[in-house]
C-alpha cells in the first residue's frame, strides 16, 4: 500500500457517501467465533486492515475464516481446538487483539496473549480486563511480555464494579461471562453502541443478557451457543468524520446509512458551531447553516453518551478555522493531542495545557507536508487538507487504512482532489 496521501485543498464537497459497518464493533464481534464450534457470519463488514489482522489472529487460534470482499461478509468457524496463544507479532499491530482473552478463558480455561503495550495515544493498560476476569475466577501471570491466564474448572459469575468506564474491559468481561456458571453483574459498564451490538449478536447466539446500553449489565451463563448471522452496526466515527468533511469544506453531503441517534452529543456540538445535520429515513444531510461561518465551542470528551474521543482530532481540525477561541478537554486518553503539532504546521493556532487544547480560529489553513501519528489524528489532517490553501502531503498513512474504508474513493466521489502517492 502506498504510504502518502496528496490533497489539493479548497474544493467544496458535494455528493453522497455510504457509511460502512463499525470497525470497533466488528473487531469485538469476530472473537465471538471462539465461544462455540458453530459458525459466526457477519454482514456489513468494513473493508479495513484491522479486520484482516483480527482474521489472521483468529486463524492462528484455529478458526477458518472466509471473507467476501464484494458482499462485505465474513464467516468464521472454529475448526481446531487447542491453540491458545495470541502472538506478539499480531497483537502489536492491533490492541483490540486483547479481546480474544475472555473467549479463550471461558471456553478452554486458558489463554496466552501478548501484552499490547502502549500506543501513540497513551499507555492504555489492560489492568481492568484482568481484574474483571480474575473476579470471574481466572488467574494470571506475566511472562516474557505475555499475559498467561488459567482457569481451574470453569469461570463463575459474580458482581464486578469497574472503577471507570472501559469499552474493551466491558466487552472482554461480557464475552467471558456468557459461558460462566451463574449470574454476572457488571456495574459502571460501557454503554457504547458497539457494546449494544455485541450483546445483540450474543443474544442471537443464545446468550442471556439484560441491561446493555445501561450502566449495569446482567448476564446469565449458558452452556451451548448456536450458529448465527449478524449485521454489524454502522460506524458512527466514520459518519462523524464525513459530517466534518462536509462542514469543513463548506459543502453539502448526503451520508447513506447514517443515523443521528448514535452520535447525539457530537451532533449537538455541530449545531452549536453552525452545521445543520438533518435525518431522513435512510440517510443524513449535512451543510453549514451559513456559508463561511463556523462558530467556536467548548468540548469535553467522555464515555458514551458523551462526546467521543474518537472524534476529538477531527473536531479540532474544524475548530481551527472557527470564529473565536474553542477549548477541547481530552478526558479519556492522556496523550491524544499528537495531531496538534501537525495542524500547527498547517497554520492552526493551538496551545496545549495538560489535557486541554485551546484553539484560536484562523481565517485560512495552509497546505504542508505532515505526518500521520495514529488513526484519528491522521484523518484530522485529511480534513484540514480539504480546506487548506494549497497542497498537503500526509506521510505514514497506513494508520488511515486501519479505520477508514476506501477513504480516497469516498472523498473523490464528492469532488475532493485526493490521491495516494
Ligand atoms: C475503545 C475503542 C477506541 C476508543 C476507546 C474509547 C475499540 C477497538 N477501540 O478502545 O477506538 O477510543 O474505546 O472510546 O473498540 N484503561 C485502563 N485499564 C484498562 C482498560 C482501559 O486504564 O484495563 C483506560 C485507557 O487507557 C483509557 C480509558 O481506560 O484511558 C478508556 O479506554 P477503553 O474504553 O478501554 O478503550 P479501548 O477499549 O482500548
Amino acid at each position: 500500500m502506498k504510504e502518502k496521501i496528496f490533497i489539493e485543498g479548497g474544493k467544496k464537497l458535494s455528493g453522497s457517501i455510504p457509511i460502512a459497518g463499525a470497525k470497533n464493533s466488528c473487531l469485538t464481534l469476530m472473537p465471538l467465533s471462539l465461544l462455540s464450534d458453530q459458525a459466526l457470519s457477519l454482514n456489513n463488514v468494513p473493508l479495513l486492515s484491522d479486520v484482516h489482522t483480527m482474521k489472521e489472529l483468529l486463524e492462528s487460534l484455529g478458526c477458518e475464516a472466509s471473507f467476501h470482499n464484494l458482499k462485505k461478509t465474513i464467516k468464521i468457524k472454529l475448526l481446531r481446538e487447542g491453540l491458545f496463544l495470541a502472538d506478539y507479532n499480531i497483537v502489536k499491530k492491533m490492541r483490540a487483539s486483547i479481546l480474544v482473552l475472555g473467549p479463550l478463558l471461558t471456553r478452554f480455561g486458558q489463554g496466552i496473549v501478548a501484552l499490547p503495550g502502549g500506543c501513540a495515544i497513551g499507555a492504555r493498560p489492560v489492568d481492568m480486563h484482568l481484574m474483571a476476569l480474575e473476579a470471574l475466577g481466572a488467574r494470571f501471570s506475566i511472562d516474557k511480555g505475555y499475559v498467561k491466564g488459567m482457569v481451574a474448572g470453569s469461570l463463575k459469575g459474580c458482581k464486578i464494579k469497574f472503577p471507570f468506564v472501559s469499552v474493551g474491559a466491558t466487552a472482554n468481561t461480557i464475552m467471558a461471562a456468557v459461558l460462566a456458571k451463574g449470574t454476572t453483574e457488571l456495574v459502571n459498564a460501557a454503554r457504547e453502541p458497539e457494546i449494544i451490538d455485541l450483546c445483540k449478536c450474543l443474544k442471537s447466539m443464545g446468550c442471556e443478557i439484560e441491561g446493555e446500553g445501561e450502566n449495569t449489565i446482567i448476564i446469565e451463563g449458558v452452556t451451548n451457543l448456536r450458529e448465527t448471522t449478524h449485521e454489524v452496526v454502522m460506524d458512527r466515527i466514520e459518519l462523524g468524520t464525513y459530517i466534518i468533511a462536509a462542514a469543513i469544506s463548506d459543502g453539502e453531503i448526503k451520508l447513506t446509512g447514517g443515523n443521528i441517534a448514535l452520535l447525539e452529543a457530537f451532533i449537538n456540538k455541530l449545531h452549536e458551531v453552525g452545521v445543520e445535520v438533518t435525518q431522513a429515513s435512510d440517510h443524513l444531510r449535512v451543510k453549514r447553516l451559513k456559508s463561511n461561518v463556523i462558530n467556536c465551542t467548548n468540548i469535553v470528551t467522555e464515555p458514551f453518551p458523551g462526546f467521543p474521543t474518537d472524534l476529538q482530532a477531527q473536531m479540532m481540525a474544524l475548530l481551527s478555522i472557527a470564529n473565536g477561541v474553542s477549548n477541547i478537554e481530552e478526558k479519556i486518553f492522556e496523550n491524544r493531542f499528537m495531531h496538534v503539532p501537525e495542524l500547527i504546521r498547517m497554520g492552526a493556532n493551538i496551545k496545549i495545557d495538560g489535557r486541554k487544547a485551546i484553539i484560536s480560529g484562523v481565517d485560512q489553513l495552509k497546505g504542508a507536508p505532515v505526518q500521520a501519528t495514529d488513526l484519528r489524528a491522521s484523518v484530522s489532517m485529511v480534513l484540514a487538507g480539504l480546506v487548506a490553501n494549497g497542497n498537503t502531503v500526509i506521510d505514514k498513512i497506513h494508520h488511515i487504512d486501519r479505520g477508514y474504508e476506501n477513504i480516497i474513493e469516498k472523498l473523490t466521489a464528492c469532488g475532493a482532489v485526493i490521491k495516494r502517492l
